[in-house]
């Protein structure tokens, strides 16, 4: 048996972790790993696609959506010490991961250090690239604005970089739903986790080793990680898939859902007959 439903509590590394769980024990397992500074609700279309014919699990990063924050500094290495507990405590050998931006981070990182508890990756809007001198500052820069003007501030300035021009004027629901996971996302964990960013290490050298199906989406206006670095990826993980998804900025999986999912239930089969 196992324990269906959303905001369920577990405990992982000694902290409360929330994750919502749909589908059937009997099936493949896919987790699904948000982006910054986001919760598990941003997959909400993905997990209504799959959970027919998948279980689909969706759990907050440690300080994001209902999971506790911890006393530990972050870094994405804590990241993927949690997603490796907690797949334990649910008792979970191998799984399939598809992450977003940061989700991808953790992914990446993830399978480069457990390669034999993952059996297929979706990197969506993401990067394996290390931040450079400019994005570094930029961390900073980020921090000291939300000290001296606040999260909500941070919340709108945000948003005109995530969503694509289009979807700027035409997604209302999904911009709202954005907004209210960056404001309701604590200081502390904005902080802590800009300077994990900044401390992240480079998984570039090591794609190369991936030896599982590899899916990568990015959205056509991604200005945040560009078409340019999900192709860089993409030429160094063997027999990997890329797609690249019109009308859509970083966010492809909320901007374009259709687009997302359908690429999604085609490329998953693909795993099933491995
Ligand atoms: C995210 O969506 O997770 C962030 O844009 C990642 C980042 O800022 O590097």
């Amino acid at each position: 048996m196992i324990d269906l439903g959303n905001n369920i509590k577990i405990t992982v590394n000694n902290l409360t972790v929330s994750y919502n769980d749909a589908g059937s024990d009997e099936s493949l397992v896919i987790i699904f790993i948000h982006g910054f500074p986001f919760n598990k609700s941003m997959w909400k279309k993905q997990v209504e696609a799959l959970k027919n014919n998948y279980r689909v699990i969706a759990y907050d990063v440690r300080g994001h959506g209902s999971s506790e924050v911890g006393d530990e500094d972050f870094s994405i290495e804590l990241f993927v010490k949690d997603l490796v507990n907690f797949m334990d405590a649910l008792n979970i050998d191998r799984a399939i991961l598809c992450g977003l931006s940061m989700g991808g981070y953790i992914a990446l990182n993830a399978i480069a250090n457990f390669p034999e508890r993952f059996d297929a990756l979706i990197l969506s809007d993401t990067s394996c690239i290390a931040d450079t001198p400019e994005a570094k500052e930029k961390r900073f820069m980020a921090i000291e604005n939300i000290q001296k003007d606040g999260v909500e501030k941070f919340a709108d300035e945000s948003i005109k970089n995530l969503f694509a021009p289009e979807s700027l004027s035409k997604k209302r629901i999904e911009i709202a739903a954005v907004r209210d996971m960056i404001v309701n996302t604590s200081k502390q964990t904005l902080y802590k986790t800009l300077r994990a960013f900044y401390e992240r290490k480079e998984t570039c050298s090591r794609l190369s080793e991936i030896k599982v199906p590899v899916l990568i989406m990015v959205g056509k206006e991604d200005n945040i990680t560009p078409t340019a670095t999900a192709m860089l990826m993409h030429e160094n993980i063997k027999d990997s898939i890329i797609h690249i998804i019109d009308h859509a900025g970083h966010l492809s999986n909320m901007e374009n859902s259709v687009e997302f999912n359908n690429l999604l239930t085609k490329f998953l089969p693909l795993i099933k007959d491995t």
